[in-house]
């Protein structure tokens, strides 16, 4: 095989102009060349974020986006409802603990959606909660939560509904105002297609009141001069430019591209993955699957961290494993990022190969042509 895959559920595979253009000499982000590109990247955001408000970047992972929305709507003392149905949803509900947020969770077993229907009887019986979170996506378990329907039930009381759409924005459809989310974030590394160093948030309107005043100490993400910094034409701190800058071309692409197209590219990858690994005979982890990342149980006897290891070193092919309760069980393929039907086929005959090699049955020259037909008899 020529060159390594890597089909993690982020970092992701990189498009051949994104490479170019992270190549190209510095400039000054204090110039008028790079204060061009920062305005096209801005509105770039607003259509991928499908919202009238603007989105707003960080220079850090997205769990600097996951904090950012803390320190922004968070007073100390604030009750919050944290869902929590997997590694991200955890760490959240810590970050709300550590910034002063009296946490109740509502546990979701791992790989199901919420039962939104819970959150409306919590909200009422508890009426003083003032943050709702959740992921749209939760990675652990490539999960998704009906983001819409949470928007409707928490919209329709005092809280702010607070979504971190790392895996979901720019995957498939989050469209902030229509759901009537609160606070959105995204990172750069998933279905934003970029390297890993730059985090995005919109806040609705009801979460910038809150913001004006909220009185956990912010400095870095203070996102009240960060807007300013944008409305003249800056970012806060110095900008990480040629993130910004392949930033300003993937978001220009995905607009030429239509949603409806890009969307439809990343579902295709997840119908194929899925059909393809039961027919393989592996088994779906999630009862609510998402079309960002799809995870597989693994047979009792097959030790994922030595699999996923063996696919690395033997096959040139990353993917994940599971995380915490999951490590060892299941493993992850992302269909995010810059990703050809041939690294689609390859993986599948390769991650074939890997199994066989402990033992699985499977024949990886069926798991090839199966892949090659499906291909063919759903073109995009
Ligand atoms: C849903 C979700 N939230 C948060 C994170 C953390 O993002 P980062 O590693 O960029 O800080 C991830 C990363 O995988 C994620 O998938």
């Amino acid at each position: 095989m020529s060159n390594p895959i890597l089909l993690a559920p982020g970092p992701v595979q990189l498009h051949p102009e994104v490479q170019k253009i992270l190549a190209h000499p510095m400039i000054h982000h204090r110039t008028p060349e790079f204060d061009q590109i920062l305005s096209h990247a801005l509105s770039g955001l607003k259509f991928l974020f499908q919202t009238k408000q603007p989105v707003l970047m960080h220079t850090s992972t997205g769990s600097g986006a996951m904090e950012s929305a803390l320190v922004n709507l968070l007073n100390p003392g604030d009750e919050v409802l944290a869902i929590v149905s997997g590694k991200f949803g955890e760490r959240w509900a810590e970050m709300a603990e550590i910034f002063g947020g009296k946490v109740s969770r509502l546990n979701v077993a791992w790989g199901s959606g919420v039962h939104a229907e819970d959150v409306r009887t919590y909200l009422k019986n508890n009426p003083q909660i003032k943050i709702v979170m959740t992921q749209a996506c939760e990675t652990s378990t490539a999960t998704v939560h009906d983001i819409k329907l949470l928007g409707e039930i928490v919209s329709e009381t005092e809280a702010l509904l607070l979504v971190d759409g790392i895996t979901a924005v720019g995957a498939y459809p989050m469209p902030m105002d229509a759901y009537k989310i609160d606070a959105l974030i995204a990172g750069s590394q998933k279905g934003i297609m970029l390297p890993t160093g730059l985090s995005f948030i919109c806040l609705s309107e009801k979460a910038w009141a809150k913001a004006q005043t909220a009185k956990t100490p912010r400095y870095y993400f203070d996102l009240r001069k960060e807007l300013k910094a944008n409305q003249n034409g800056e970012t806060l701190f110095s900008s990480p430019v040629p993130l910004v800058k392949s930033l300003e071309y993937v978001l220009s692409m995905i607009q030429k591209t239509g949603f409806d197209l890009h969307f439809k590219e990343i579902k295709r990858r997840a119908d194929f993955t899925r059909a393809i690994g039961q027919k393989m005979g592996l088994t779906l982890y999630s009862k609510s699957p998402s079309d960002s990342v799809t995870a597989f149980n693994l047979p009792a006897d097959i030790k994922g961290v030595e699999l996923r290891a063996h696919l690395e070193k033997k096959y040139f092919v990353t993917v994940m494993g599971g995380q915490d309760q999951a490590k060892g069980k299941i493993l992850r393929l992302g269909h995010m990022g810059y990703i050809l039907d041939a690294d689609m086929i390859n993986t599948m005959e390769l991650l074939a190969l890997a199994l066989a090699d402990f033992n699985f049955n499977v024949n990886p020259a069926d798991v090839r042509r199966m892949s090659e037909a499906w291909l063919k008899e759903n073109p995009l």
